[in-house]
C-alpha cells in the first residue's frame, strides 16, 4: 500500500505540474477529472462515485475521463482538501470535520447531539434548496460542495469498553483534524488526538491512543474492528461526508455540462445511501461474527448531558453556524410534533 501511494503520488506530481502550467489535464484530447477519497473500493462512498464517472461519461465521455482515487492515495483529508483548492484535483470526498478550518459554516456538524434522529438528519441534508445555500457559502475557500454522502452515526470505540461517559475520563481518543471533535471529546473528559484517517489503525494498535469514534464502517472497510474489540452506541455526531469541488473547474464548465456534473453527482448520492444501509448492516455482522467486536448499547442521555454546553458555547464562538443551527432544530421540532 505504501508503494502504492508512492506512484500516486508520483502521478499526481505530474498532474499538478500539468495544472500549474495552466491547460488542465488533458490525455488524448479528453479533460481527466480526479476525485479523492478515503474509503475502499468496496466503501458505499466508492460506489456512488462509481455511478458518477459512468453518468458523467455517457452523457460527456468524448470531454471528459473521470478517475477515482480510494484509500487516501493522494493524501489524507486535509492534504487532498488543500489539492482540490489549488485545482491540482478536481473533487475529494470529506467530511465536515476536516473542511472545518476551511470554512466555518462546517463546524456545525461537530457539534454533538445536534439531530435528534438519522430521519431529521437526512430530511436535511436532502433538502437542496436550503443546502446549496450552505454550500456555495465557501466560495471565498475556492472550493464548493456539489452533494453529500452519508456517512452514518459516530460512536466511540476502543481496546476497553465505554459503557459511561466516566469510562472515558483519562483515555486518548482519535478525532478528525477538527477543532470543534477535539473539544467535544475534552467535554467528554478525554484527551483528544487529532490525525488522519490512515494512521488510525496502528496508532490503536501500537497503543499511541485507546481508541477513536467513527461509524461501523471504519471497523470493517477500514478494519479497526481487528485492534479494538469494543464499540459502544453512544450516538454523539452525525457527520457528513461532501463531495467538493474545485470552484474554478466549475465555474469553467458550460451550464450544459455543469447540469450533467450535478445530476451525477445527486445521482451518487442516491446510490451511496441506499448502499450506505446495506453495509451497516452487513458491517455489523462481520465486526461482530468475524472480528469478534462487542457492541454496546450505553445510556445516551448521559453521554448527552456532558456535551450540551456546548451548543451554547460553540454558537457564541461563530456566528456562521447560527443559521444552520436554527434550521436544524425546527426540524427537530417539527419531527417531535408530527410523532
Ligand atoms: C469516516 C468518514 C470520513 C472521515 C473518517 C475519519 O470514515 O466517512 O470522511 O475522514 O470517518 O474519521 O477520518
Amino acid at each position: 500500500r505504501k508503494m502504492m501511494k508512492k506512484l500516486a503520488a508520483l502521478a499526481l506530481g505530474t498532474a499538478v505540474a500539468a495544472s500549474l502550467s495552466g491547460c488542465g489535464s488533458l490525455t488524448g484530447g479528453k479533460r481527466i477529472i480526479r476525485i479523492s477519497h478515503a474509503q475502499s473500493e468496496t466503501h458505499p462512498e466508492h460506489l456512488g462515485l462509481l455511478a458518477f464517472k459512468e453518468y458523467v461519461e455517457e452523457k460527456l465521455g468524448d470531454k471528459y475521463e473521470v478517475q477515482i482515487f480510494p484509500n487516501e492515495l493522494l493524501g489524507s483529508a486535509q492534504k487532498a482538501i488543500e489539492l482540490t483548492q489549488t485545482g491540482a484535483i478536481d473533487f475529494v470526498v470529506a467530511g465536515t470535520a476536516n473542511l472545518e478550518t476551511f470554512a466555518d459554516v462546517y463546524e456545525i456538524f461537530s457539534m454533538p447531539y445536534l439531530f435528534d434522529s438519522e430521519e431529521v438528519y437526512k430530511s436535511v441534508m436532502q433538502d437542496t434548496d436550503y443546502m446549496e445555500k450552505v454550500y456555495e457559502s465557501t466560495d471565498e475557500a475556492g472550493f464548493r460542495v456539489v452533494t453529500w454522502y452519508n456517512a452514518g452515526t459516530r460512536n466511540f470505540y476502543g481496546k476497553t469498553p465505554i459503557k459511561t461517559p466516566e469510562d472515558l475520563k483519562g483515555k486518548k481518543i482519535r478525532v478528525q483534524q477538527s477543532p470543534a471533535s477535539v473539544e467535544m471529546v475534552k467535554a467528554f473528559g478525554a484527551a483528544a488526538a487529532p490525525m488522519g484517517f490512515g494512521e488510525v489503525y496502528t496508532a490503536i494498535q501500537q497503543g499511541v491512543i485507546d481508541g477513536a469514534e467513527n461509524n461501523e464502517l471504519a471497523l470493517t472497510n477500514s478494519k479497526h474492528g481487528e485492534v479494538a474489540k469494543y464499540y459502544s452506541y453512544n450516538k454523539h455526531q452525525m457527520v457528513p461526508d461532501m463531495l467538493v469541488a474545485n470552484l474554478k473547474f466549475l465555474n469553467s464548465l458550460s451550464p450544459e455540462d455543469y447540469q450533467i456534473f450535478k445530476e451525477a453527482a445527486a445521482l451518487s448520492t442516491e446510490v451511496e445511501m441506499v448502499e450506505w444501509d446495506k453495509s451497516i448492516e452487513e458491517a455489523k455482522k462481520i465486526a461482530a461474527e468475524e472480528m469478534g467486536v462487542e457492541f454496546i448499547d450505553v445510556d445516551v442521555e448521559a453521554f448527552k448531558e456532558k456535551v450540551l454546553p456546548l451548543h451554547e458555547t460553540m454558537l457564541q464562538e461563530n456566528d456562521k453556524i447560527r443559521d444552520l443551527y436554527d434550521h436544524i432544530q425546527a426540524a427537530n421540532e417539527q419531527a417531535k410534533g408530527g410523532q
